[in-house]
């Protein structure tokens, strides 16, 4: 009964394996025009286990080229080690002496797990062909403190130091502790960052980018990511503050946690970092329940960061990627369709050309007067009537929300909320709200005005409910529709 094929569940344009189980996205390197995901992975179950990297490629992001995998767990006749989360990074200048024939190797840097030794350290494992195989350094682990609790390398290249810098989890001390490094084997710990925030429950997958503020490149800051389950499910936090080299400082007023996602998917997210202070972000979608087959996890739409200054301070800007933006045309099963400035005074209207199988994108702007709420149903079980989840915008509350209430109560096949409400305060602008709505099947991303507030939860419609509808009252709504199931 277990391993009952659920192909209504599977993603069109979000990253799955064809099988197996996934959790965190590891070792994003764009390279050579390639987006490289690593992801924790069990080759051979369904199920957490054997942890690995598994290893696609994309050039657009959406289509995704599965290659296997890159680095298995490590089993002996004494011991298992399992392949933990971390990152990878293009050592160009051949500063470890690892790479071949002149030329740089991409080198991994993660968390080698004993489970029978109760034991967590770094280690590094090279690669000379371009990222497909690893060979496991010899002089592992260069970070051994003999903790159980202590993982997630994220390691980055700093120019005015020249050198490497890693943050990495102290788990239940809900520290983020930053080494730098000359050539990626021999680590001195330069700081420790934390406790600070959320820290009801231990850190993990710790990262630092610099973004761009309000698009002025002449304004840098540096954003912390920190992820922990919370008591609405698995969360992330960041901190927007100063990197120099040694010491993180974070702005955040000692009694805020921002959170980077209102909804309760979203989780060990790490960012892809481009050229000129860019990054693109990518979480794991912890799946619920019912069970996927033959697969289980899924990642985010991958997220393109910035920062804007706001009344409250600088807060972090997140956007679908601009590369599958970009290409939404061409995507899509059979173009845009397109709605403009059209009346919802009290009404609903379903809007047929989202396709027969749950995987489209839109991207609306609502024109809100006295409107209480305006937004989305989507059906989640075709027998049951009145269980649809709604997302949406309520302007007496002033949030962007999505409501899986009804589904939950009715729906035969419950995802497994802690909370069935997800929200996030959100100001309308000018009396206009804009939502970016992107279902894929299993999934809900909601982007509320250009990215300032995200929600991400996972849903189940059954086989046979699909289509959406958009509803306001005292609303005008202007809204594009992309079918992505092509
Ligand atoms: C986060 C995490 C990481 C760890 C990995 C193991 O989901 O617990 O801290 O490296 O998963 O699969």
């Amino acid at each position: 009964a277990q391993d009952v094929s659920t192909p209504q569940w599977r993603p069109t344009y979000h990253f799955t394996p064809p099988q197996n189980w996934t959790n965190d996205p590891n070792g994003l390197i764009f390279l050579n025009g390639k987006y490289n995901l690593y992801f924790q992975n069990n080759p051979f179950e369904n199920k957490w286990g054997h942890m690995s990297w598994g290893h696609a490629t994309s050039t657009d992001l959406v289509h995704w080229d599965n290659l296997p995998v890159a680095i298995p767990e490590i089993v002996t006749k004494d011991t298992t080690t399992y392949i933990y989360s971390g990152s990878a990074v293009l050592d160009k200048n051949n500063t470890s002496g690892l790479g071949k024939d002149g030329k740089g190797p991409l080198v991994a840097i993660f968390t080698a797990d004993k489970p029978k030794q109760h034991n967590e350290s770094q280690y590094i494992a090279y690669s000379n062909d371009g990222g497909l195989s690893y060979t496991q350094y010899a002089g592992n682990p260069v970070i051994d403190l003999d903790k159980k609790d202590f993982r997630d390398p994220n390691v980055f290249w700093y120019e005015p130091t020249k050198q490497w810098i890693m943050t990495v989890a102290m788990v239940d001390e809900h520290m983020v502790r930053i080494y730098g490094s000359k050539n990626l084997k021999q680590w001195t710990r330069l700081s420790d960052f934390g406790p600070a925030g959320y820290t009801k429950s231990g850190w993990e997958c710790p990262s630092m980018v610099p973004l761009v503020v309000n698009g002025d490149k002449s304004k840098v800051k540096w954003v912390l990511f920190v992820s922990a389950f919370t008591d609405r499910g698995p969360g992330m936090q960041y901190f927007v503050g100063d990197f120099d080299g040694t010491n993180f400082k974070s702005d955040n007023s000692a009694t805020e946690t921002l959170p980077v996602d209102g909804g309760d998917a979203f989780y060990a997210a790490i960012p892809w970092r481009l050229a000129n202070h860019k990054a693109t972000l990518m979480g794991w979608l912890v799946p619920g329940k019912p069970d996927t087959y033959p697969w289980r996890g899924q990642m985010s739409i991958p997220r393109d960061l910035s920062l804007r200054a706001t009344s409250e301070g600088l807060r972090l800007i997140q956007q679908p990627a601009i590369t599958i933006k970009d290409k939404l045309n061409t995507l899509s099963a059979d173009g845009v369709f397109a709605m403009e400035s059209t009346d919802l005074r009290d009404k609903e209207v379903p809007l047929p050309k989202a396709g027969k199988t749950n995987a489209y994108w839109i991207d609306a702007e609502f024109a809100m007067a006295d409107v209480k709420v305006a937004g989305f149903k989507i059906a989640q079980n075709k027998d049951l009537p009145g269980n649809d989840i709604i997302i949406g915008y309520d302007a007496i509350k002033q949030q962007l929300f999505i409501d899986c209430t009804n589904a939950e109560k009715n729906n035969k096949q419950p995802a497994n909320h802690i909370q069935a409400v997800h929200m996030r305060p959100m100001k309308l602008l000018n009396g206009l709200v804009k939502i970016q709505l992107l279902v894929d099947r299993n999934s809900v991303e909601v982007f509320g005005n250009d990215g300032e507030k995200v929600i991400t939860t996972e849903i189940y419609p059954d086989a046979k409910s699909t289509g959406v509808s958009v509803f306001g009252n005292y609303v005008n709504v202007s809204l594009k529709l992309w079918r992505m199931d092509k």
